[in-house]
């Protein structure tokens, strides 16, 4: 595990507040300065309140000054790759460009890469209110 924005997301991972899923999920993002932002997911006995991991990063970044996603790690366990919920996908959007790795990874490392483009195609982002 060489790369620092996994090792951000992994560790991360077992921090999260999940008591009602038991589904922790890490997320580590990597911003325009190269600067890495954790986050985690936050559940609560509201179920609808409850925030993602991915949700936790980009506030972390945006918290510290970062305005560009150009990487993001998300770990989490099980046999299904963890990947962003659509709500996510749009919340990355926000931030990244269409090309940007979206690194998916458990607790072991990285299991698969996408694009933010495969991930979430033709987009609707910033650019379209011009
Ligand atoms: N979860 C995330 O944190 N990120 C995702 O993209 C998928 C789902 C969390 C939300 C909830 O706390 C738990 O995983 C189960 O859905």
């Amino acid at each position: 595990m060489s790369d620092a924005l996994i090792a951000a997301a992994i560790n991360a991972m077992p921090l999260a507040y999940a008591p009602y899923s038991q589904f922790q999920v890490g997320a580590a993002i990597e911003d325009e300065n190269g600067h890495i932002h954790t986050g985690v997911n936050v559940e609560n006995a509201a179920y609808p309140v409850g925030s993602c991991a991915e949700a936790g990063a980009i506030a972390a970044m945006i918290g510290a000054g970062g305005r560009k996603i150009t990487r993001i790690a998300i770990a989490g366990r099980g046999v299904f790759l963890c990947t962003p919920c659509g709500g996510c996908r749009q919340r990355i959007r926000e931030f990244a460009p269409a090309d940007i790795d979206i690194l998916i990874c458990d607790e072991q490392g990285l299991r698969q890469r996408f694009t933010l483009a495969e991930l979430l195609p033709h987009s609707f982002g910033p650019d379209n209110l011009g």
